[in-house]
């Protein structure tokens, strides 16, 4: 039977999540890949339970995460059933809907229809009574805001999820959501954008807006899928996501010039003693505006050298300087 490391909420650091009364762990465990059908369930416990006795209290979900969709949900049901179970009142797991899930016209998007009836497929996938945090997971441009907004109000008011967040949406939407929550009496806790070195978007404003409104911004794909860590340095491993048949990372996105960046950002790393993974989570981490970094692992090891990134996350203005003129190349 397995027994959580007592030790586990030594290491770990909580950061507040906006102006709520939540904390979030400054790392969390994405899980777009390595739960679906076709993956190791033994190796699925052993992340799972990794993470949780580093601390990661945070275990992040969506109904289409698989593959097959729902596979993710299924598999994390399972774990929690078998293992984790009795620490739920410990773990913080979320889940999303706003991609294709089912056929017709009533799968997909943003409606009341779809977001409620997802929200009631996912818990029962997981055999849950509730998520800590339902996201609405991308804006729906023929959607009113309004009626995505009052359906992820009503999951809280449904006593469904304790939490409504938002993933992918304008800074602009953000702040006419956040009016939008505010009034249905369910402020909004969480912005799941993308950030990275790589993709540095949310700097032109978002991050502002999230501040102004008191919401807290976990961010996910922090290593750009893989491409910030040391896998990409001499070729494209066999075992590694840019081969994941349907992978979202496609080899040819792997360029001589983008290998070139990442091998001087490597050594940039190596001089501050860490590996290129850690620095480019500790980078997202820097001044304290994102609340906890999303992210993703293959196996057990991934995510204890991970979590190795808060040993050190300070950067001297010649360190940033030396990174952002790399990107810049
Ligand atoms: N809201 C949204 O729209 C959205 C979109 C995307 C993701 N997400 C969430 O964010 C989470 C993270 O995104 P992501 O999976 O793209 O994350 P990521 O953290 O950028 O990339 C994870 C991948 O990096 C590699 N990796 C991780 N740690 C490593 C290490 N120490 N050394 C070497 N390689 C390492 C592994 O690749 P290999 O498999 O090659 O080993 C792993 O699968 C997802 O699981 C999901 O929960 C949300």
């Amino acid at each position: 039977m397995y027994c959580a490391n007592d030790k586990r909420y030594e290491q770990m650091k909580y950061n507040r999540c906006g102006a709520s009364g939540l904390t979030l762990p400054a790392i969390s465990l994405g899980m777009w890949y390595g739960f679906g059908s076709a993956d190791s369930y033994d190796n699925m416990v052993s992340m799972a339970t990794t993470a949780f006795d580093l601390g990661i209290t945070h275990f992040d979900l969506a109904n289409n995460y698989g593959p097959h969709p729902g596979a993710a949900e299924e598999s994390f049901g399972r774990i929690l059933k078998g293992v984790l179970g009795a620490y739920r009142d410990e773990l913080i797991i979320s889940t999303k809907a706003g991609y294709t899930m089912w056929p017709g016209p009533y799968g997909d998007w943003g409606s009341r229809k779809y977001l409620l009836s997802s929200l009631d497929q996912s818990l029962k996938r997981m055999g849950l009574e509730y998520v800590d945090i339902f996201y609405s997971h991308r804006p729906d441009p023929k959607t009113p805001l309004e009626e995505t907004m009052g359906a992820l109000a009503s999951a809280v008011k449904q006593g469904k999820a304790l939490y409504a967040g938002i993933s992918n949406y304008s800074a602009g939407d953000t702040k006419k959501v956040s009016d939008i929550l505010r009034t249905l009496g369910v402020p909004c806790l969480v912005h799941q954008p993308c950030y990275n070195m790589l993709n540095r978007g949310i700097e032109n404003g978002l991050l502002d807006v999230l501040g102004q409104e008191g919401m807290g911004c976990v961010v996910f794909s922090p290593l750009a899928q893989g491409l910030l860590t040391d896998r990409y340095l001499k070729g494209i491993p066999e075992d590694s996501r840019a081969q994941r048949k349907g992978s979202f990372l496609r080899p040819d996105s792997i360029t001589p010039e983008l290998t070139e960046k990442i091998k001087k950002l490597n050594e940039i790393a190596a001089g501050r003693g860490q590996s290129l993974s850690q620095m480019a989570i500790a980078w997202i981490l820097r001044g304290g505006r994102v609340t906890s970094v999303l992210a993703g692992a293959s196996r057990p090891d991934q995510i204890r050298q991970n979590a190795g990134a808060l040993a050190n996350t300070e950067f001297s203005d010649e360190e940033l300087l030396a990174i952002d003129s790399v990107l810049k190349l």
